[in-house]
């Protein structure tokens, strides 16, 4: 189970300030949904997770330790849409992974190895419900299936940080619904720390175990350049959604709106 502290992260672009003052401690297990207004830095923020993305400032400790400065196969991800290759079918989309974590330089495995990948890869897409489709390419899927492969495929390099960007955005309500309960069960069963970001706030509240929205507490036009987005709410949900052994840390996270996070004295940098 891993824990991920955020320290006073930053992130400009050309001297714009997008996020500012993110600090964040993230328990073990946590499922963390991310939500804000479009453009406020949410997708930057899953970036520097992920390591395609390096702060202006700040740091992220995974486990304590710092973030390696590129993306390993510890840290998975799904996107809203494109995260599979449409070359490849169902089962060769998950078996790629395995393929390049054995051997980086061919991305193949032969005789045993390769038997062993395919029975693995095949167990994983049983799992998530497409264990009757592995010959099928992704455009013969529809948009739940093919957001289910691209779970199977993040899962199948067992990350200890899920990553997922609005992944069930473009799904229809009663599909979204049903991987829903797919992703939770993961969750439980992987133990992974979710970060999930959604524009839908019944989503963040139904899956996460801890809602953040970030947001630029000034938003001024002539404010924009200096002043960035920050957490400002951080709601624990309870009842939690699973159980709390006594010698756990609970997952954190306030009931009660942050005080005016941008209103600090002496901001280091903004910009200036
Ligand atoms: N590579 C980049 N270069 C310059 N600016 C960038 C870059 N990536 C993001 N930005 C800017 O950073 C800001 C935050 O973008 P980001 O994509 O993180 O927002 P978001 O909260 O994910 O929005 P949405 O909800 O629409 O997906 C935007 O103003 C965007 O234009
Ligand atoms: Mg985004």
């Amino acid at each position: 189970m891993t824990a991920v502290s955020v320290q006073n992260l930053w992130k400009e672009y050309d001297g714009r300030v997008v996020l500012e003052h993110v600090s964040l401690e993230v328990a073990p297990h946590s499922f963390i949904a991310l939500v804000g207004p479009s453009g406020c830095g949410k997708s930057t923020f899953l970036r520097m997770l992920l390591s395609a993305e390096t702060p202006t400032r700040g740091q992220i400790l995974v486990d304590g330790e710092q973030l390696p400065g590129e993306p390993t196969a510890d840290r998975g991800v799904v996107f809203q849409r494109y995260s599979v290759f449409p070359h490849l079918t169902v089962l060769e989309n998950v078996l790629i992974g395995l393929e390049f974590a054995a051997s980086p330089l061919l991305g193949k495995l032969f005789g045993k190895a390769r038997r062993k990948a395919r029975e693995e890869a095949a167990g994983m897409l049983a799992a998530v419900g497409l264990g009757d489709f592995l010959a099928l390419y992704p455009s013969q899927l529809s948009g739940g299936m093919q957001q289910r492969l691209a779970i199977a495929q993040a899962l199948i390099k067992r990350p200890r940080v899920l990553l997922l960007d609005e992944p069930f955005g473009a799904l229809d309500p009663g599909i979204r619904a049903e991987i829903h309960v797919l992703m939770l069960k993961l969750w439980r069963e992987t133990r992974m720390t979710v970060f999930m970001v959604t524009h839908d706030l019944s989503e963040a509240f139904h899956l996460g175990t801890r809602v953040i929205a970030f947001d630029r507490p000034r938003n001024r036009p002539e404010e924009r350049e200096r002043y960035g987005a920050t957490i400002t709410h951080d709601l624990a949900i309870w009842p939690p959604k699973y159980p709390v052994a006594d010698n756990e840390t609970p997952p954190g996270g306030t009931t009660r709106p942050l005080d005016d996070a941008g209103a600090q004295p002496g901001r280091p940098g903004a910009g200036q």
